[in-house]
């Protein structure tokens, strides 16, 4: 029987160069989408997935996120002592939300560092990894489409994106063959080989690793096997290149919009969007786009 994937793993202990200055002080994954962190989006996406245990891998000064998913008794006093009672139940939505543990990357070695940092936590059973800046909007959660394949074929699962060659080599890609799969609907890759960021007339093809994955267990030898590969970082697309000498590897083309919200052009598109759906801002602020003399 194909074990269930019940642990969502979020990497969240990189410096965030991309965003300087903002993300001097405060993690990237708490830079917020009209009122919310990214991470609680991810967090958010994990569980209407189906996965409510949630791991987060922080490194230095990142505080903010603990102390955002932990209960905070001032503010919750100061609510209720001003009866703001939708004020109050919004912070506290936010503190039962999950089950959540903490595990340090006391330096940030690579996405595949900071993966494998989690290892004891997820022990021997399969799990999720959620890149919370990379933001999915989409009718059915990106994390469950890829489950859904998971639990068809019981092996790793990568989220596939189709990007422009000019920004290919921003990305791991995939060398991969279609699969015909009754709900897929075209979307299914056999992965045959990958490369993190290559060089673009050296990219095997235009699908792109983006940031959710469904691994088993056996990925955290491949990481623990392998060197510093692009960036002189430990790479999570080098763990799961290793193990495909061992196993097969899926990728999935999700159905879903993503934004890149840990770049700053991509922040604002994804800022915008969002905004535009709230039924509380979407109309007023459609009004004020559409008044700019753009
Ligand atoms: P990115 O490459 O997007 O994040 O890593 P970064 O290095 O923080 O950002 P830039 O490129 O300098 O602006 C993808 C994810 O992996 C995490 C990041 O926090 C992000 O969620 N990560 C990356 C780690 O947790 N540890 C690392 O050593 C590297």
């Amino acid at each position: 029987m194909i074990a269930k994937v019940r642990k969502a793993v979020f990497p969240a202990a990189g410096l965030g160069t991309r965003f300087l200055p903002a993300t001097k002080a405060q993690p990237k994954e708490m830079l917020p989408l009209v009122d919310k962190p990214l991470i609680q989006y991810g967090v958010e996406e994990a569980m209407q997935s189906g996965v409510q245990n949630i791991i987060i891998v922080t490194g230095r000064g990142k505080s903010a996120i603990e102390d955002h998913f932990d209960v905070s008794f001032e503010l919750e006093h100061l609510l209720e002592t001003r009866s703001k009672k939708d004020l109050l139940a919004t912070v506290r939505a936010v503190s039962d939300m999950i089950d959540v543990s903490y595990v340090r990357q006391k330096e940030a070695l690579g996405l595949g560092h900071a993966v494998l940092r989690a290892r004891e936590l997820v022990n021997d059973e399969p799990f999720s990894v959620i890149l919370s800046d990379d933001v999915i909007d989409s009718e059915v959660p990106c994390l469950r489409q890829l489950i859904d394949v998971y639990e068809f074929y019981g092996a790793p699962v990568v989220a596939l994106m189709e990007v422009p060659t000019e920004n290919i080599s921003a990305y791991g890609v995939v060398d991969a063959e279609p699969v015909a799969h009754a709900g897929g609907r075209d979307r299914l890759y056999r992965v045959r080989n990958m490369v993190e960021k290559p060089k673009a007339s050296d990219a095997p093809s235009n699908l792109a690793i983006i940031g959710r994955y469904v691994l088993t267990p056996e990925v955290f030898r491949s990481l623990d096997a392998i060197e510093p590969g692009s960036g002189g970082e430990i790479q999570l697309t080098d763990g799961l290149k290793h193990l495909l000498r061992s196993r097969p590897i899926y990728g999935y083309r999700f159905e879903g919009t993503r934004y890149d919200a840990g770049d700053k052009l991509g922040f604002l598109k994804a800022t915008v969007e969002f905004a535009l759906k709230r039924h509380d801002l979407g109309e007023e602020f459609r009004c004020y786009l559409q008044g700019l003399k753009l």
